[in-house]
């Protein structure tokens, strides 16, 4: 389950409490069971995906992305795969491991493992949420942010994008003043 510390403040852990908490930085968490079928926990245990993989694990999640079609008009998806024996995984992270923005909503769905989002409200006051397999977060458009791997460096996400013509990072001059060993 999500875990949330804002700056200056203690670990919290209720997940009502951190939805409420982190929608003050304008993000949405949201809980979203991940298909019990055998075939997708067989999917999620494996480190690596095949494309044939990956695009089963999309269809058995489909509904999700059916439902952010309809109402918010979302036209794509995609999966991605992290872990220890991604080649030049450091390097990949370093793209997202400062504070940045998008002109795009972050829409991930985490199916498998962890990550760390940190925040930055307007006025400088930060926060690190870890997030966990079954949980939706929406970092909307312009919200200041970065990401980490935990130490188990291994996740699988969901990406859901409105447009197709890219994604791109805008890095801010912030600080990160926040880590995910605060966690531990
Ligand atoms: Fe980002």
């Amino acid at each position: 389950m999500a875990q949330l510390i804002i700056e200056g403040q203690e670990l919290i852990n209720d997940f009502s409490k951190i939805k409420q908490l982190i929608s003050n930085f304008g993000i949405h968490l949201s809980n979203w069971p991940i298909s019990k079928s055998a075939e997708a926990q067989q999917l999620l245990s494996k480190p690596n995906l095949d494309n044939t993989e990956k695009e089963r694990l999309l269809t058995l999640h489909e509904h999700y992305f059916e439902k952010l079609k309809s109402k918010q008009g979302y036209q794509s998806r995609d999966i991605t795969v992290l872990h220890p024996e991604v080649p030049d995984l450091d390097t990949l992270l370093a793209k997202f491991d400062r504070c940045h923005t998008h002109d795009d909503d972050e829409v991930r769905y985490v199916i498998d493992g962890s990550g760390f989002f940190g925040f930055v409200k307007t006025g400088g006051q930060q926060a690190m949420m870890k997030v966990e397999a079954g949980e939706y977060i929406c970092v909307p458009a312009h919200t200041e942010h970065w990401f980490e791997l935990g130490p188990s460096r291994r996740i699988k996400t969901i990406r859901y994008f409105t447009r197709t013509d890219g994604w791109a990072a805008t890095y801010t001059d912030t600080q990160n003043k926040l880590c995910n060993q605060a966690f531990t």
